[in-house]
This record gives structure tokens, C-alpha cells and sequence, in this order.
């Protein structure tokens, strides 16, 4: 009678041990596991905007958000903007971009992080492919970037010297865009090792810059 109740003790204790690490698992690992799901954006709207010479007289840099999430299109258009195709593919020269790039190597990725994770831009495809899942915002922003409706990190290999101009350039549309829409934007440097983590980067590939858009607060 005591080997039995000795047993079924055992048995007991490790059923509570498993379900405690399965409960553990779910409620820590699993959302880290699982990843959202692409996002395909509405086509970009390539017209209307505010007049260049009127969003070059009002770029400006604003490091203040609202924690408020973009419309799609909005986002869409913006990412656009900052460095989409705006021309067909071409043998020789393969897609044009909205930015110049060294050597047309468009090597620049652009990481687009949401509240509920990050993504990288395909720009041909117009789509954003999952990469980190939950709230990352606050581990790879500046300041009040963290809670700004999109944060861009700028990545590209580590030894291509080139790809500082290159997010420069992508940077200076989405700040244009930005003065059009009337949503703040800030570009800044980076803690380019803890981005690298929270992003899951490539080994090679590294943090340039981020720049948070976002509502005014
Ligand atoms: C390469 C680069 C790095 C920057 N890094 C930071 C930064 O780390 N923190 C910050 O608050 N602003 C940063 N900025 C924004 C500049 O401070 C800002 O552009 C400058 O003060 C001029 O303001 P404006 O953009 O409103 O004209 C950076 C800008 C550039 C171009």
C-alpha cells in the first residue's frame, strides 16, 4: 500500500513539475516563438502631398510622440516614400528606388518596428516580413522614440562604409514626408550592439541609425 501511495506521489509531483514548465513556456517563450504574420500594405498613393518647396520650409526634427498607431496607408506611403520602387525593373540597372544608393547596391534594409513587432520592408513586394514578435520599441528607440507609432532602424553590412550616406538619404524623404503628413519625425544615432539583439540581426549586418514618425502628442 505505501509502494503504491509512494508512486503515486511521484506521479503527481511530476505532472505538477511538467505542467508548471509548460505553463512557464507558454506564458514566456511561446509569444517570442511565434510570429505575427506578414503585412501586405495598400498600394502607396505616388500623388498629392504638400508641395516640395512647403515640406522642405517646414522639415524639421521633433523628438515628441503620441503613443498612436498609423493608418496602413499612411504607413505604406511612408515607407514608400522613404525608399520604395518608383521604377520598373530595368536588366541593367535592377529597381529604381525613391533614394540613391552607392553603386545602386540598395543595400540599405529598413526594419520597421510597430507596437507589436518588428518587420522588414519589402519594398518590391510592398510588404512588411515579420521578424520579432511583441512591444521591441523601447529596446531599440531614443528617448520618446519608444512609443512613437513607427520606429525605422536603418541596417545594412557593417563594412560597406557607403550605407551611412545611403540612410542618410532615405532619412532626409522620410523627414519630407513627415513635414507633408504633419507627423513628427527624429533621426538619431544608436546603441547599434543592443539594437542588434533586440532585431535579431544578421551576423555581418549592422544598426546605422533609427528614425521614429509618429503623431505630435
Ligand atoms: C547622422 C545624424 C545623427 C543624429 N543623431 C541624433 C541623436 O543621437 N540624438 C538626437 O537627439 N538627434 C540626433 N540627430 C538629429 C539632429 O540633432 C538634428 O537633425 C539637428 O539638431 C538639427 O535639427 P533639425 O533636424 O530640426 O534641423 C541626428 C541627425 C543626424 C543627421
Amino acid at each position: 500500500m505505501r509502494v503504491i501511495s509512494a508512486l503515486s506521489e511521484r506521479i503527481l509531483r511530476s505532472v505538477a513539475l511538467f505542467s508548471l514548465i509548460a505553463f512557464i513556456f507558454i506564458i514566456v517563450a511561446a509569444p517570442a516563438l511565434c510570429l505575427q504574420a506578414p503585412i501586405q500594405l495598400p498600394a502607396p498613393q505616388m500623388t498629392g502631398g504638400m508641395p516640395l518647396m512647403q515640406a522642405l520650409a517646414q522639415r524639421q526634427t521633433a523628438r515628441a510622440f503620441a503613443d498612436k498607431p498609423l493608418p496602413m496607408q499612411t504607413l505604406s506611403n511612408l515607407l514608400w516614400a522613404a525608399f520604395g520602387v518608383n521604377r520598373s525593373r530595368d536588366v541593367k540597372t535592377g529597381l529604381g528606388r525613391t533614394a540613391p544608393s552607392a553603386m545602386n547596391k540598395q543595400e540599405v534594409a529598413l526594419y520597421v518596428v510597430l507596437a507589436d513587432g518588428a518587420y522588414v520592408y519589402e519594398a518590391e513586394q510592398n510588404k512588411l516580413r515579420p521578424v520579432v514578435a511583441g512591444d521591441v520599441r523601447a529596446k531599440v528607440a531614443q528617448g520618446a522614440g519608444a512609443h512613437a507609432a513607427a520606429t525605422i532602424i536603418y541596417v545594412a553590412d557593417a563594412k560597406l562604409d557607403y550605407a551611412q550616406v545611403d540612410a542618410g538619404f532615405i532619412g532626409q524623404n522620410v523627414y519630407l514626408f513627415a513635414a507633408s503628413e504633419g507627423v513628427n519625425a527624429w533621426f538619431y544615432a544608436l546603441h547599434g550592439a543592443d539594437v542588434a539583439i533586440a532585431l535579431k540581426l544578421p551576423e555581418g549586418q549592422k544598426a546605422l541609425y533609427g528614425q521614429s514618425v509618429g503623431y505630435r502628442p
